[in-house]
């Protein structure tokens, strides 16, 4: 057996030209640095990111998380640094090698991107119907009662979007997430702009779908009650660098004073965000077109 595992990192050695041993890291992030121009908003990172667990980032707004998020799937290239997927480095790839990584992950990033002019159902093959063909619509019809279980929203196939709550909105885009099986969830702030109620049912949703998929979950938020019930690990950015790296417990008794401050007056940032959220929106949105060849 181990014979065998040692061959196959050998030839993906040969394939990819790169490769590292990852141990239980899904995703590697090496020395990873981002600039825009003069600003520096990653500044050399690494970061292991465990299979199965649920990884969650936090600090203040435009810190950098959703950069940081993006650079997962490479939606953004680093200045510098690398990025590896199961032991493959992958940011010297081109956007098709890329692709192929990209469908094994599920995104729900900020303003949950449904198309309007789509029923529920359309909504969630979407991305099945963009890489795949299914010869029978059946598959279809049963894929999507099956999504739309596991985010409690039975019998909304052949609603629109604008006919839905802001959560059950939510729900439909995670729905779409894990229509292809992904491995790993990204999640850019799933609960802001979520009354408290709205926003626990998307946490145990987050919960469900680590604990029956087992799915790795990466999740950026600025909601500390959301952070501390999903999180098996909390990662704080700040200035650039991660400054804290560890449990709830870990990070509730930190003793960096920025960490302190954070994490009690995380509902003025919860606050400033609905508010900032109408302008923003457009521009942190995934759209599926993103990964069109
Ligand atoms: N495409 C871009 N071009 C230039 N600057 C960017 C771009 N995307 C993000 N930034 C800058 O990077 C910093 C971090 O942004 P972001 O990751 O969106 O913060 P947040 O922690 O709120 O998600 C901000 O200063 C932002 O202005
Ligand atoms: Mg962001």
């Amino acid at each position: 057996m181990a014979r065998r595992k040692k061959r196959k990192v050998k030839k993906e050695d040969e394939n990819s030209g790169s490769s590292i041993s990852d141990g239980d890291g899904i995703i590697v992030l090496k020395d990873l640095t981002k600039k825009f121009s003069d600003n520096v908003v990653l500044d050399n990172i690494s970061l292991t990111v465990e299979k199965g667990k649920t990884t969650v980032i936090i600090g203040p707004s435009g810190c950098g998380k959703t950069v940081l998020i993006k650079h997962l799937i490479l939606l953004l290239r680093p200045s510098s640094g690398e990025v590896y997927f199961k032991g493959r480095r992958i940011d010297n790839m081109n956007e098709i090698e890329l692709n192929k990584i990209r469908i094994r992950f599920g995104f729900l990033f900020q303003g949950g991107a449904l198309f309007d002019s789509l029923s529920v159902a359309d909504n969630i093959t979407f991305p099945i119907r963009q890489h795949f063909k299914i010869k029978h619509w059946n598959q279809y019809d049963e894929l999507v009662k099956n999504k739309l279980s596991m985010v409690g929203l039975e019998g909304f196939q052949s609603f629109y979007p604008s006919n839905l709550s802001g959560g059950q909105r939510k729900r439909v885009a995670l729905a779409r997430a894990i229509a292809l099986n992904p491995e790993v969830i990204l999640y850019d702030e799933p609960t802001t702009g979520l009354d408290p109620i709205r926003s626990d049912v998307i946490n145990e949703l987050i919960l469900k779908l680590q604990r029956e998929l087992g799915v790795t979950s990466v999740v950026v938020t600025h909601d500390m009650t959301s952070a501390y019930k999903i999180a098996d690990r909390i990662i704080m950015l700040h200035n650039g660098k991660i400054i804290a790296d560890g449990d709830d417990k870990h990070i509730r008794n930190h003793p960096h004073p920025v960490v302190q401050q954070f994490i009690h007056g995380q509902v003025n940032e919860d606050d400033l965000a609905v508010l900032r959220a109408s302008g923003t929106i457009f521009q942190t949105q995934f759209l599926p077109d993103d990964f069109e060849e």
